[in-house]
């Protein structure tokens, strides 16, 4: 459930219609309600308190806007980081360091130091070498560093190729069957304290199976562990859940996902920790763009709007699907391609696809696209890096500027040898 809905046929988001961001900031634009980001917050903790012992680190990489992070910190979310910047955006909107997770195949040393001193609460390391140099870095600062250790448990999340990582010949974790061995000699390594371990097969997961067989199979390391005298207090159950893109679309909600923890863990004696993004945010924003012109195809007209892949990636990059809608749709529909003005064929939304009627000057937006939305556009074809906006209830303030082209020149330097 989302608060986009149609109000005297014009789109809103919450009580704001659309057409007054689109006539004051321009497009394209990201729109997020609030309302919406703060309610997906609540049924997802909400479902998670059928658990003893839970912690919530938001998945940043999601949406990392500071207004977003500043709605989720007042539900009591920590965060899932996987750089410096993401972990300087969680300290920036008062999260408390205890309560983030600092994940990620290639974590710095000047990140390790900059994460101990900020009191980070938890290490998610990925690999034996990772662990040895935190427990180094650690160590020179006179500290010990909390960490858990991620685990490959080589299941198929059955999602797009590129955004599995469970599989054994992903890069993400360590091997399930060295994992023991692993997790013992660093439990031993001054400098670091073991506490746990974590996984993360996938995103935008369809089933809760694949999930089901990789907790399972964690559970049972878990045990291995704690029967050679090791303790295991935290276990980290990564994020993953899908979002329906498609209207109609079924997907798990939060509460089968908690039954399925509840009955799985069931006897773990653990903190459990969660990191989910795509659940809280997919649905809480939208791209608002405005048709450029419809041009003449070979088979069907090309709708072209003024958002392009480098606003939204997803499609070009996970052949990814986005509902089109008019902001102000007159009930009849047709046949289009979606498409951006970038040069190159990637730039298409969609093909062949049955969208409401729209002409040159119409406002429209991408649907789902508050996860993996702003936070991955960029400025190809030298294009503005798009902005964004947040409504809550009937008033609404732009929570990331525009940055121009112009902005971006200026920040680049001709050598005085070219001259
Ligand atoms: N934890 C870790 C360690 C992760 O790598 C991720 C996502 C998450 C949690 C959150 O997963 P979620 O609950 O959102 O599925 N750009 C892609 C998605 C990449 C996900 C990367 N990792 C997309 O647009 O579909």
């Amino acid at each position: 459930m989302d608060h986009f809905e149609l109000h005297h046929g014009v789109l809103h988001a919450e009580h704001v219609p659309l057409t007054v961001i689109a006539d004051a900031v321009g497009t394209p634009v990201y729109v997020y309600s609030r309302a919406t980001l703060t309610r997906h917050a609540r049924v997802f903790r909400d479902a998670l308190a059928i658990l003893p012992q839970v912690r919530i680190a938001y998945a940043i990489k999601a949406n990392p806007n500071l207004a977003v992070l500043k709605v989720l910190a007042a539900e009591g979310y920590g965060a899932d980081v996987v750089s410096g910047g993401e972990m300087e955006r969680a300290l920036a909107a008062g999260m408390d360091p205890d309560s983030v997770v600092f994940s990620g195949v290639g974590k710095t040393a000047a990140e390790m130091r900059r994460a101990i001193e900020a009191g980070i609460g938890q290490f998610n390391i990925e690999s034996e070498e990772e662990g040895v140099e935190l427990a180094a870095v650690a160590a020179a600062m006179g500290q010990t560093a909390t960490a858990v250790l991620r685990v490959n448990p080589d299941v198929d999340a059955g999602t797009h190729g590129k955004i599995s990582t469970g599989k054994a010949e992903n890069k993400f974790g360590v091997p399930f069957d060295r994992a023991a061995d692993i997790y013992m000699r660093l439990a031993a390594t001054p400098g670091i304290a073991m506490r746990g371990l974590a996984l993360h097969i996938g995103s935008q997961l369809a089933s809760l199976a694949p999930l089901e067989a990789a907790f399972t199979k964690i559970g049972g390391l878990m045990r291995a562990i704690r029967g050679a005298g090791h303790t295991v207090t935290h276990m980290d159950l990564g994020g993953g859940i899908g979002v329906p893109y498609k209207a109609g679309d079924e997907y798990p909600s939060p509460a089968d996902y908690a039954a399925m923890v509840a009955r799985v863990t069931a006897g773990w004696d653990a903190v459990l920790m969660f990191e989910p993004g795509r659940v809280i945010a997919g649905n809480t924003g939208v791209l608002l763009t405005r048709v450029i012109r419809v041009k003449q195809g070979a088979a069907n007209p090309f709708v072209v709007v003024d958002a392009a892949m480098n606003d939204l990636a997803r499609p070009a990059l996970y052949d990814a699907w986005h509902d089109f809608v008019a902001v102000s749709p007159s009930g009849e529909r047709m046949l289009g391609n979606i498409v951006g003005p970038i040069c190159e064929s990637s730039d298409t939304f969609a093909m062949g696809r049955e969208i409401d009627r729209v002409v040159a000057g119409d406002l429209a937006v991408f649907r789902t696209a508050g996860a993996y939305g702003a936070t991955m556009a960029s400025t190809y074809n030298s294009r503005a890096l798009v902005p964004e906006v947040m409504v809550d209830g009937a008033r609404w303030a732009v929570v990331a500027d525009r940055i121009e082209p112009a902005t971006i020149l200026a920040a680049e330097r001709v050598p005085e040898w070219l001259d």
